[in-house]
């Protein structure tokens, strides 16, 4: 069994959710090779000995981040007082391809091969998810989206994620083998 977990992240909420999956998917398969790939890193050909992909990113104006969002994220993050390693990370980020971008590059799988998608947001009224669009374009793939999207809770726009999201994620992760 071979699962591949590609993420965005512009603060490191998401990577660390990412991570987190990794560990859950490993806990309840030792014997399984997993991969768990920022998506600057994600060629296209990552995915072609997956049977398990695993898609995440950060929520940016209720979806997927865009072009706009992700400089948005930089600039914001840029312009706080404390935050220079946060607004460090977002910098190079933003220099790299999103999920989109990444989607756009991505083959067709013809196996029907298993697939998740998830994301971070804050815990708002109204605040939407990534990770409804990811499953969609998963799925748009010919990916097997085998369970619902699932979003995780960031206290704040960079973080820290909530107490208790990394054992969920885990466990999520462990849901998926
Ligand atoms: C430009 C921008 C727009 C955002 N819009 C939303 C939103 O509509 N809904 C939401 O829940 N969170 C929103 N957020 C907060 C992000 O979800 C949060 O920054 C992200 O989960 C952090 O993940 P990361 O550390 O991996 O980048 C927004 C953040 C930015 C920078």
């Amino acid at each position: 069994m071979h699962t591949v977990i590609v993420y965005e992240s512009m603060y490191g909420n998401t990577r660390e959710i990412a991570e987190a999956i990794a560990e859950g998917v490993h806990q309840a398969d030792p014997g399984a090779a997993v991969d768990c790939i920022p998506v600057a890193e994600a060629r296209a050909d990552v995915t072609r000995t997956a049977d398990l992909l695993v898609v995440g990113g950060p929520t940016h104006m209720h979806g997927m981040s865009s072009g706009l969002s992700r400089r948005m994220a930089a600039t914001v993050e840029g312009h706080k007082e404390g935050a220079e390693e946060k607004a460090a990370e977002a910098r190079e980020t933003v220099e790299g391809p999103g999920l989109r971008a990444w989607f756009h590059d991505l083959p067709e799988t013809e196996s029907g091969t298993h697939a998740a998608a998830f994301d971070t947001r804050v815990d708002m009224a109204r605040a939407g998810g990534a990770a409804k669009g990811i499953a969609h374009r998963l799925s748009h793939h010919r990916y097997d989206v085998v369970v619902e999207p699932e979003g995780f809770i960031v206290e704040e726009n960079d973080g820290p994620l909530r107490t208790g999201e990394l054992d969920r994620a885990r466990a999520w992760g462990a849901s998926l083998v």
